[in-house]
């Protein structure tokens, strides 16, 4: 089956005040359809970079991210984006803020109103629906910003440290649920993430990146099966695999 999201040598340099700063490498990567991969890499290494790429946010400089077969000329309905900071509207309430995407792609409000409850209820938000999100904690945010995505039904799901700004708890709840969501919807997840944990726990394939200039590293199979548990956290097959891609990560 062909991939769902290629990135093809794909290069970006920043214009400074003397010279061109290189922030991705000729990246290459195939991600397949269904597939879950977590980026890990130290600051700087371009993580969010080739992200904004796959996005359509930002252009490269050389090379193409292709999806489905066709270049990213832009963003597109078919890749939801989650950021660490929930871009949620204040003055929205959640069932608005859920509902938002819905009434771009032009679902009628009966439809809308029916799509965002499923999701709100998803996120565990049932009782939050009519709640501003300056009421909500840290996590329920993350949670609304997740069922805002999940809502218009994106093919592709890129995450830019979406919990990184979370508690432990919270954070390990949202992992699950994604999973979870995940594993019913079947989507193509692309998560970036600090966490060596957090890669190793949730992806089919952890790819590590470099730094100076931003690059492709290692790609590490995880190999361990779904649902993923807290068995399996504890397991020596994900310590061991946990500790490759630390060694991957920390010992550039
Ligand atoms: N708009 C920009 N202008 C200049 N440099 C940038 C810009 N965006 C990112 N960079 C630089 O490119 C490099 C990669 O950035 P980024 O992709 O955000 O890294 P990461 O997400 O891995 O921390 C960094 O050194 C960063 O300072
Ligand atoms: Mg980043």
């Amino acid at each position: 089956m062909a991939p769902k999201i290629v990135f093809d040598k794909v290069t970006r340099r920043f214009d400074l005040k003397d010279n061109a700063f290189v922030a991705l490498d000729r990246l290459s990567l195939d991600i397949a359809d269904g597939e879950f991969v977590t980026v890990v890499g130290p600051s700087g290494c371009g993580k969010s970079t080739a992200l904004n790429i796959a996005a359509g946010l930002l252009k490269p400089s050389e090379g193409t991210v292709l999806v489905d077969g066709k270049a990213v000329e832009g963003p597109g309905p078919e890749r939801g984006m989650i950021f660490q900071q929930y871009a949620l509207f204040p003055w929205l309430t959640v069932r608005q803020n859920v509902e938002f995407g819905l009434r771009i792609k032009g679902e009628e409000a009966s439809r809308r109103r029916q799509i965002a409850e499923r999701f709100i209820d998803l996120v565990g938000l049932g009782d939050f629906a009519d709640a501003l999100p300056k009421t909500l904690s840290g996590g329920m945010k993350q949670r609304c910003a997740i069922a805002r995505a999940y809502a218009v039904d994106p093919s592709i799901l890129l995450m830019d440290e979406p919990f990184g700004a979370l508690d432990a708890l919270t954070r390990v709840q949202l992992q699950d649920q994604l999973l979870d969501t995940w594993s019913r919807e079947r989507r193509t997840v692309m998560f970036i993430t600090h966490d060596v944990d957090e890669a190793v726990y949730l992806a089919n394939r952890v790819i590590v990146m470099a730094a100076r200039p931003g690059r492709l590293k290692e790609i590490i199979d995880v190999g361990l099966p779904y649902p993923r548990t807290e068995e399996i956290r504890l397991s020596a097959e994900f310590m061991s695999i946990r500790n490759r891609v630390w060694q991957a990560v920390y010992h550039q």
